[in-house]
């Protein structure tokens, strides 16, 4: 299948195997990451990946990020601002790695799903981020043990405008 069908059939994967994510394809996730475009090629993120199951469990305590406990490894995307252009432009670049690693993920047979449910002081305390990091979000990653269907999504028609709005 090719680049585009794989980003077009993504879903969010919620149930995962327990078969494990073989090193090369982490790797290869991880990667995709580090390349990422970022203003000024400040390169302001930090990742953290969880593994360890005790943690993914007090990871996987709110109301819609459950699956955490069951995915491989769950991803922690951190903004760590050192100069006013990582300031002004930090969130997007470590959002645009983690969506960058999604995609390797999905290319390479892993699933996963974005994750906005967590407490930021508490992910904080847990994982021992600094202060002046700021948690963008998490994704869990594993091997799928489901086939969602396609959400919903708008229309071109509704969403773009060619030259004016
Ligand atoms: C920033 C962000 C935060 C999200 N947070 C959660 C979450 O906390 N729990 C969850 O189950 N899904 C979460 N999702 C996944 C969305 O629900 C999902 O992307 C959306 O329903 C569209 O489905 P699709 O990804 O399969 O196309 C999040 C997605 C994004 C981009």
């Amino acid at each position: 299948m090719s680049c585009i069908e794989k980003i077009l059939e993504r879903r969010s994967v919620r149930k995962y195997k327990k078969d494990p994510v073989s090193k090369e394809v982490f790797n290869k996730i991880l990667e995709a990451g580090r390349r990422a475009p970022s203003a000024a090629n400040r390169q302001p993120w930090h990742f953290i990946v969880v593994t360890d199951e005790e943690v993914k469990r007090k990871l996987a305590s709110g109301r819609f990020n459950s699956f955490i406990k069951d995915s491989a490894f769950t991803i922690v995307g951190v903004s760590m601002p050192y100069d006013s252009v990582s300031e002004r432009w930090g969130v997007i670049d470590t959002t645009m790695a983690m969506q960058n690693m999604v995609l390797a993920a999905e290319v390479q047979g892993v699933g996963s799903c974005w994750i906005g449910d967590f407490r930021e002081d508490e992910v904080k305390n847990l994982l021992g981020i600094p202060e002046k990091g700021k948690i963008v979000a998490l994704i869990s990653m594993g091997i799928p043990d489901e086939k969602p269907s396609e959400k919903r999504k708008k229309n071109l028609g509704e969403i773009v405008h060619f030259n004016h709005w």
